[in-house]
Parts: C-alpha cells; sequence; structure tokens
C-alpha cells in the first residue's frame, strides 16, 4: 500500500527538511523504493537541496494546489534518484489565497489521488515551520506524520501543539500513525536525558535518533544527498537506520492486516 508520510513540526529549524531529502534516499536506495518527495514549503530548501534551486512558475506545489495542474506534470526527475514536486515562494500565498475556498484541506489529497494507479510506493511531504495551509493539506493526505524534535528541553511544547492540530485535521477521518524523531542529538548527559523524555512521550512510536554531524549542513551545502556526499558518516547511518525501522513497521502492519497468511503452513 502506498505511504503518504508528512515530516512536520512547526518549530523552525529542527531537520524537517534534512529528513524528508534524506530519508528519501534510503528508501529509494537500500530499499529499492519509487519515491515522491513534495516540497511543501516556501523556503522551498529541499527543492534546493534536490535541484539547486527553487521550482520554476506554473511547475510547483502551489499551481498544484492553486490552480489544479496536474501533478504528475509538475514532477521533477533529479540526479538522487528522487522524484520531486518542487515549491518557490508563491506556496506563503496559499495561506491568504485558499481562505474561506471550499475544501481548501483537501486539495493535496485529491490531487494525489489522480496520479496514475501505482505510481509510487511512498510519498514524503516536507512541511513549512508552521501550521497553516500547506500543513494541514499535508496532513489531510498523510497517512503516517514523522514529527523531528530537536533534543532539547523548549522543545516539548511545539509537539503537544502540534498533535492537538493534528487530531483536529484528522478528527472522524482517516487513521494516522505520528512517530517523533529525536534530531540533533549530542553526545552529552543533558540531551542523553531528553532523548529518554521524549523516548517516553511517543513510546514505541520513537524512532532511533539523528546525531548532529556537521557532513549533514556539509551535503545540504554542495547539494547533495548525505549518501552522496559521505555514506560513512553518522547522518547517513542513521538516516539507514530510519528507512529500516519504518519499513519493517510497514510490513507490519501488512501482515497483521492479513493475518490468515501467517498462520498457513
Ligand atoms: N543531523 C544534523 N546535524 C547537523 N546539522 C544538521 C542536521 N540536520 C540538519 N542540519 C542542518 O541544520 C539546519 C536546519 O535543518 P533543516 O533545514 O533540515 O530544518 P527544518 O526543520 O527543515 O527547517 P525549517 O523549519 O526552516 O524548514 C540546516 O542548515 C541543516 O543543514
Ligand atoms: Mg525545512
Amino acid at each position: 500500500m502506498e505511504k503518504i508520510i508528512a515530516v512536520a513540526n512547526q518549530k523552525g529549524g529542527v531537520g524537517k527538511t534534512a529528513t524528508a531529502v534524506n530519508l528519501s534516499a534510503a528508501l529509494r536506495m537500500t530499499h529499492r523504493k519509487r519515491v515522491l518527495l513534495i516540497d511543501m514549503d516556501a523556503q522551498a530548501n529541499a527543492s534546493q537541496w534536490l535541484m539547486g534551486s527553487s521550482g520554476e512558475k506554473g511547475h510547483t506545489i502551489y499551481d498544484v494546489i492553486m490552480r489544479q495542474v496536474k501533478l504528475v506534470d509538475c514532477i521533477i526527475k533529479t540526479k538522487s534518484g528522487i522524484d520531486l514536486l518542487p515549491s518557490n515562494l508563491r506556496a506563503a500565498n496559499l495561506d491568504v489565497e485558499l481562505l474561506g475556498v471550499l475544501h481548501f484541506h483537501d486539495r493535496l489529497n485529491k490531487a494525489l489521488q489522480e496520479l496514475p494507479g501505482a505510481s509510487y510506493d511512498i510519498v514524503i511531504l516536507d512541511c513549512p515551520p508552521n501550521l497553516g495551509m500547506s500543513t494541514v493539506n499535508a496532513f489531510a493526505a498523510a497517512n503516517v506524520v514523522i514529527i523531528p524534535v530537536e533534543c532539547k528541553r523548549e522543545a516539548f511544547d511545539a509537539v503537544v501543539h502540534l498533535m492537538n492540530t493534528l487530531v483536529m485535521v484528522t478528527d472522524g477521518g482517516h487513521a494516522i500513525r505520528p512517530y517523533g524523531l529525536p534530531t540533533f542529538l549530542e553526545r552529552t548527559n543533558l540531551a542523553r536525558d531528553i532523548y529518554e523524555l521524549l523516548k517516553e512521550k511517543f513510546q514505541t512510536q520513537c524512532l532511533p535518533p539523528i546525531h548532529k554531524n556537521t557532513r549533514m549542513a556539509e551535503a545540504f551545502a554542495a547539494r547533495q544527498t548525505i549518501f552522496q556526499y559521505d555514506p560513512q558518516s553518522s547522518g547517513a547511518l542513521d538516516y539507514m537506520r530510519i528507512a529500516k525501522e519504518l519499513m519493517n513497521d510497514f510490513e507490519e502492519e501488512t501482515e497483521v492486516r492479513r493475518p490468515n497468511r501467517s498462520s498457513r503452513k
């Protein structure tokens, strides 16, 4: 089954884009998944990362959501092997232009449903650092949300607020599975304590942590995924581990839905 994963946290600079890009790369490389990355953010960092620039007018997430241009006509094939629906500054207008529009929250969901059948195994949505129209559209389309949380004490308030928004958007609607992802973990006692707290909060739904690693920032500057830039770095190993954990979970879920299969001898 197709998985649609929103990477979201209204707090800025917590590693959303790094996660969206490098998790996409790990799923594509080691698990041979067909991955579509959708840049939902007007800052267009994921677009810059994968194609060196923002999206061109007429072929961005703004055009898909606002002008109802066909999604399939806006996809760019990037060197990394990841397909990308880019963004640019116009995406910031969505918050104003979608006001009062009927079913405004369902635009992305509809566009994804119109993709030719079985085009992608996994769609990853890189959300902006706010809970505006882009993020609400992402939540309405997603069946999984990954919430990167910096291993700092003040990071928790944002998570509570985010979870409330998630419940509001999906209330009575589709099921959505949230995962916490500790980011920027440092090898200090304080960071370790906060990591333990986070694990407690998300319990089984806490993914293994991403360590602070300067190679990650360098990879972005070089416009390469961490696997292209330094496949031996701790960043590369961390994202590989997360991809594996998620794939295991998704497979287990499928098995639970087909209980007869495992009991057959
Ligand atoms: N594990 C890491 N170690 C060190 N630096 C990192 C790591 N992950 C990301 N960075 C760097 O930290 C900065 C913020 O990361 P990123 O852009 O992924 O956050 P974000 O949550 O998407 O930010 P925004 O809210 O602005 O969209 C970037 O410069 C990025 O290159
Ligand atoms: Mg970002």
